[in-house]
């Protein structure tokens, strides 16, 4: 499959080059032009175990990329992920700021093309799918798309095992096609037995 990280910090990354170790296709896609240039010239920017042998063989074998291009990205991609920071908001009020979240849905609303699976990976609190889908419509009405959620639990330090080998997979959809996708995404975990948790 095509799948977009919107956001490579620590989980986008990791997710990125996990997915591409299942063979999927993948483009990481940050704002931050060092941090991709870093990624293209073989850097890693985070310390985690065993990632760089990972993204160095993903990369070789043709299905990791990083770019700052989102519009050409997201063109033709199955899913995008969004998975950018969702710091503590400056209020002190203890919620979760989500523009990050809402800024880059408005962004690669424009690009879509065909149906795409837009999930939310980052830590966000109930009701950012709705919000992450009207946004989406505001930019562009046609879009064929669903928001799902598939919240994120790696451990730093211990990330790619995390992810490679979860007690479960948690994800939250509206559609039986938005759950196909997802289901299809995660197949090799489910092929050694993960469990897909879908609440309804
Ligand atoms: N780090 C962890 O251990 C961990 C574990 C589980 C869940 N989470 C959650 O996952 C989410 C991401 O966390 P992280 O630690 O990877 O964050 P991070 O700050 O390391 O990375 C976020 C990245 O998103 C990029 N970004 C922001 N807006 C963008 C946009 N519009 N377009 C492209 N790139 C953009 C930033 O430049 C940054 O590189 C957060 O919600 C966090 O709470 C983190």
């Amino acid at each position: 499959m095509n799948i977009i990280m919107i956001g490579t910090g620590y989980v986008g990354l990791v997710t990125g080059t996990c997915f591409a170790e299942f063979g999927h296709h993948i483009t990481c896609v940050d704002e931050l032009t060092d941090k991709i240039d870093q990624l293209n010239a073989g850097r890693i920017p985070i310390y985690e175990p065993g990632l760089d042998t990972l993204v160095a063989k993903n990369r070789e074998e043709g299905r990791l990329q990083f770019t700052t291009d989102i519009a050409g990205a997201v063109a033709g991609a199955d899913a995008v992920f969004l998975a950018v920071g969702t710091p503590t908001s400056r209020r002190g009020d203890g919620y979760a700021d989500l523009t990050y979240i809402y800024e880059a849905s408005k962004e690669l609303a424009l690009h879509l093309q065909g149906y795409t699976v837009i999930v939310d990976k980052s830590t966000v609190p109930v009701g950012t799918a709705r919000q992450v889908a009207r946004r989406i419509k505001e930019v562009n009405p046609e879009a064929d798309f669903d928001v799902a959620s598939n919240p994120e639990f790696l451990r730093e330090g211990a990330a790619i095992s995390d992810f490679m080998r979860p007690d479960r997979v948690v994800i939250g959809v509206e559609s039986e096609r938005a759950e196909q996708v997802l289901r299809d995404i995660y197949k090799p975990l489910y092929l050694q037995e993960t469990p897909l948790s879908v609440p309804r």
